[in-house]
C-alpha cells in the first residue's frame, strides 16, 4: 500500500494536461529575455524566504576595527548579490552577531545562528582564537562556515565543515621571514608573541624557523596577553640583546602601543608584523613611531583587476575609505557561499558544504579562490610598509 501510495504520479504542472494561457505568452518571453541577460545586469528582484548566512565578529570590544571593515564587506556582497536576482532567485539576508571580542561568546553566537536563526552557512570570525571556539559547534551541527581571515593552521582541520578563503600562516611567517632577512637585511630579530593566542604562538614559531634557517638570529623571546596595554618589560629586556627587528605577531592595537613605547625606550629596531596589524585605527595609535614598520597582508586596494577595481569604487563610494584587506576576505566569503548555492542547486546545509569543498578557481575580489583538499585557500601576501606617516604597498608574494 504504502509503496503505491509513494509511487503515484504527481502532476508536474498544468503546462502538461493544459495548454498555456495565451495571457501568460507575453510574461514567458519577458522571463527568457531576463535570463539572457549577463548576470546582475538587470536581474529579476530575489523572491520568497531569504537566504539567511549567519555572520559573527567582534562588532564592538577591543578588536572593533576588524569587525566594522568585516560587516562591511559582508553587507555589500549581500546587497550586490540582491541586485543580481539574490540566491537560486531568493534574498540573500545576513544575520549578524557581536561577540564583542570577549572569549567564549563565540561559540554562543554560532550556537544560537544556528538553532535559532536556522542560517545556512556561516562567516566568521578574523581572529583565530575566535573561529576556534566557534568552529567545533559549526562541526558538531553540519554547518559550512567560512573563515574570511583566520590563518591558523588549526582552524580548518577542526573538521570537514571548515573552510577558509585566504593563506595560512606556514605560508605568512616564512613570506615575513624571508622579507626581512633578504630585503631589510635584518639579522637578530626579537619575538614578542601574545602568548594566549594560536594565532600569535604560531606565526612566531614559523617566522623564528625561517629567519634561523636563513642564518638569522632569534635574540630574545618576551610574551605579552592580548588586551595588555604596557609592553615596558619586555622592550627593555628586548633593549639589551642588540635586536634589529622585533617581530609582533599580535593586533592593530599592541602593535600601535608597542611601537611608541619601543621609541620612548630608544629602541631603533624595525617593527615587523602580521596581517593582525591592519586596520585603520593602526596608525591613529602608533602615530610616526611606526615609520619603518613592515607587515604582511592579504590584499591591496591598488589591485589593478577589475573584480577588485569595482569593489574598491563600490566600498569607497559607500564608506569613503579603501578597503583593508579583511573587508574584501569576507566579501569573497559571503560570495563563496553564494556561489556554492548555484552550483548546488540548493541551500541544503549539506549539500552546500559539498559544494564549497568544490570550489575552483572562483574569481573573486581577493584573486582566484580554490579550496584544496584541507579546505584552504592559497593566496598571494602583500608587502606594506609605513614611509613617511602613509601605508605603502611594496611588493605581492607568491605562495
Ligand atoms: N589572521 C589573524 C588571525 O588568525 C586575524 C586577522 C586577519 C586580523 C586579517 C586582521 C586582518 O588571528
Amino acid at each position: 500500500m504504502r509503496a503505491a501510495h509513494g509511487k503515484k504520479p504527481r502532476r508536474l504542472a498544468a503546462t502538461q494536461s493544459s495548454p498555456l494561457p495565451i495571457a501568460m505568452l507575453p510574461r514567458l518571453c519577458l522571463l527568457a529575455l531576463v535570463l539572457a541577460l549577463p548576470a546582475g545586469a538587470h536581474a529579476a528582484a530575489p523572491a520568497g524566504e531569504p537566504v539567511k548566512i549567519g555572520f559573527f565578529m567582534s562588532i564592538t570590544g577591543r578588536d572593533a576595527s576588524f569587525g566594522e571593515a568585516a560587516l562591511r564587506g559582508a553587507r555589500l556582497a549581500i546587497d550586490d548579490l540582491n541586485a543580481a536576482g539574490g540566491i537560486l532567485g531568493r534574498p540573500a539576508q545576513l544575520v549578524v552577531e557581536d561577540n564583542r571580542s570577549l572569549p567564549g561568546e563565540s561559540a554562543t553566537a554560532v550556537k544560537k545562528l544556528i538553532g535559532r536563526d536556522r542560517v545556512v552557512a556561516l562567516v566568521g570570525e578574523c581572529a583565530s582564537s575566535r573561529t576556534l571556539e566557534a568552529a567545533p559547534v559549526a562541526q558538531a551541527a553540519g554547518v559550512p562556515l567560512v573563515t574570511p581571515a583566520s590563518t591558523n593552521p588549526r582552524v580548518t582541520a577542526v573538521g570537514d565543515c571548515i573552510f577558509r578563503v585566504c593563506f595560512a600562516d606556514p605560508f605568512q611567517g616564512a613570506v615575513l621571514a624571508t622579507y626581512a632577512w633578504k630585503n631589510l637585511g635584518l639579522r637578530r630579530a626579537a619575538l614578542l608573541v601574545d602568548a594566549s593566542a594560536p594565532y600569535s604562538v604560531g606565526l612566531a614559531d614559523v617566522f623564528a624557523k625561517t629567519f634561523s634557517a636563513l642564518g638569522g638570529e632569534i635574540v630574545a623571546t618576551q610574551k605579552y596577553s592580548g588586551g595588555d596595554k604596557d609592553f615596558r618589560a619586555q622592550l627593555t629586556a628586548i633593549r639589551g640583546t642588540g635586536a634589529d627587528a622585533i617581530f609582533l605577531p599580535g593586533y592593530y592595537v599592541e602593535a600601535g602601543l608597542a611601537a611608541k613605547q619601543a621609541r620612548e625606550l630608544g629602541l631603533k629596531a624595525t617593527l615587523l608584523g602580521g596581517d593582525g596589524f591592519e586596520a585603520p585605527q593602526l596608525l591613529e595609535i602608533g602615530g610616526a613611531a611606526l615609520e619603518g614598520t613592515v607587515y604582511s597582508t592579504h590584499y591591496s586596494a591598488e589591485s589593478p583587476d577589475s573584480a577588485s577595481r569595482r569593489f574598491v569604487a563600490a566600498y569607497t563610494a559607500r564608506h569613503g575609505a579603501a578597503p583593508v584587506g579583511l573587508a574584501a576576505l569576507t566579501y569573497d566569503s559571503v560570495q563563496l557561499i553564494a556561489d556554492a548555492a548555484r552550483r548546488a542547486g540548493s541551500t541544503d546545509r549539506a549539500a552546500l558544504k559539498m559544494a564549497l569543498a568544490g570550489t575552483r578557481d572562483f574569481p573573486g575580489v581577493t584573486g582566484r579562490t580554490t579550496l584544496d583538499e584541507n579546505r584552504d585557500a592559497q593566496k598571494d601576501a602583500a608587502i606594506i610598509a609605513v614611509r613617511g606617516g602613509r601605508l605603502v604597498f611594496v611588493e605581492t608574494v607568491r605562495p
